[in-house]
């Protein structure tokens, strides 16, 4: 066995070396770094050749749609940090979720989800699900009462976010995979917001686990892509949807990932370390009204996040005292944040969920979400705290 070789890793590595070492095979030039194989075919050695690998009785390369050796790298990386018997990348994060859907999901079929979820994916589901003939029903994240009775005999998924986005709520993924298990669905976990350097949902009982990796997986802002993680006969059924509709991860796209993994542990830890540093920072300031952050002890969440995760993650929103006013004011008053509904990137953001992410939300919507016009969202990056703690005090002296 070469030396180079994936393969000749030991068992049992730790995160750290998986994400900087997990799925790299060296061609023969030798090189150290990840080839970014940049070709959208392959040639074959002869027309038997040929034959035989269309017939998938030869193994190697066809075509890019189909496989790459540079996303096949991420896949195998990712797979690895997850504790996932399989990786499939995807265009995007949406893609991700499509993607899941398309494969696993047919007419007739019933879906329960968070209301907690990702606009666009509760778009995916109420727009393009329904009009296949896929029912969903909307529960709250952290009520499992509202899972339990939302589910039919046709019940095939059950698809949440944790924490969720902007209020950071946690769900109890093992109650929730034992209720899918007892009920013959899936559960599907977008782990976006802690990626597996935080905590590994396929662990605590999760069918599938989703990435957007556009956010921390890249963790600098530059491309789009997604995955969809679990058991290979789950993904078997991935694979042949993608090689079918297309929606592929990108050979650069991939490369740009592999290196964000590398550094995905670190940064994570110093997102979470700024993060809690920032919530409890806001929650000593008398314009703010209440701030929301898994770390923070009297978050509902608090217990369960320490169970399930390792450190809080990057994200928190916090309300300012007034309405959508006060809240513009804060926000157009920092110089460091970055005004960008994106996240998950070294650069900090900030943005106003009610007038931006959840703006196309009923207002009964947004007020059963939990969405005030004086709420903000900040997603804490890799810039100095005090430097992010002096921006957001021009944001307070605004008020
Ligand atoms: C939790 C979550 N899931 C999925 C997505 C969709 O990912 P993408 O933008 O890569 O399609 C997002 C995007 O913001 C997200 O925040």
């Amino acid at each position: 066995m070469n030396k180079d070789s994936d393969n000749s890793l030991p068992a049992d590595l730790h995160l750290d070396t998986l994400a900087v070492r997990a799925g790299q095979r060296r061609s023969d030039e030798g090189e150290h770094s990840e080839a970014l194989f940049l070709t959208s075919s392959y040639v074959f050695d002869s027309a038997a050749d040929a034959a035989a690998r269309f017939a998938g009785d030869s193994p190697g390369n066809v075509y890019s749609r189909y496989t790459n050796p540079t996303v096949r790298n991420f896949e195998e990386r990712l797979a690895a940090l997850e504790g996932a018997e399989q990786c499939v990348a995807t265009a995007s994060g949406m893609s991700a979720i499509l993607s899941t859907c398309m494969a696993l999901l047919k007419s007739g079929d019933h879906v329960i989800c968070s209301r907690s979820v990702f606009g666009t994916t509760t778009g995916l589901f109420n727009r393009y699900m329904l009009k296949f003939g896929v029912e969903v029903s909307f529960v709250s994240l952290t009520d499992l009462s509202q899972w339990q009775q939302a589910v039919r005999p046709e019940t095939k998924m059950l698809f949440l976010e944790t924490p969720s986005n902007p209020l950071c709520e946690v769900a109890d993924m093992a109650a929730l995979a034992a209720l899918a298990s007892a009920s013959n669905a899936l559960l599907v976990v977008d782990n976006c917001f802690c990626t597996p350097a935080l905590q590994k949902p396929l662990e605590m009982g999760a069918d599938i686990v989703i990435h957007s990796a556009t956010k921390y997986l890249d963790g600098q802002g530059r491309c789009v892509g997604g995955a969809v993680l679990g058991r290979g006969e789950l993904m078997q059924e991935l694979v042949i949807f993608l090689r079918t509709a297309g929606p592929t991860m990108s050979a650069f796209n991939a490369w740009v990932f592999l290196k964000g993994l590398e550094t995905l542990r670190l940064r994570m830890e110093a997102h979470s370390r700024s993060a809690l540093t920032m919530a409890l920072w806001l929650q000593q300031q008398a314009q703010v009204e209440q701030v929301f952050y898994a770390g923070l002890p009297d978050h509902p969440g608090y217990e369960l996040a320490c169970s399930q995760q390792s450190a809080f993650g990057g994200v928190l929103s916090f309300k300012v005292r007034g309405g959508q006013a006060e809240a513009w004011r804060f926000i157009d008053a920092t110089r460091i944040f970055s005004l960008t509904a994106n996240l998950g990137d070294a650069k900090s953001t900030i943005v106003h969920p009610a007038t931006t992410t959840h703006g196309r939300l009923t207002d009964a919507e947004r007020a059963e979400a939990g969405i005030t016009g004086n709420l903000i969202r900040i997603a804490v990056g890799l810039e100095h705290i005090d430097d992010l703690l002096a921006d957001a005090q021009r944001g307070l002296e605004a008020l």
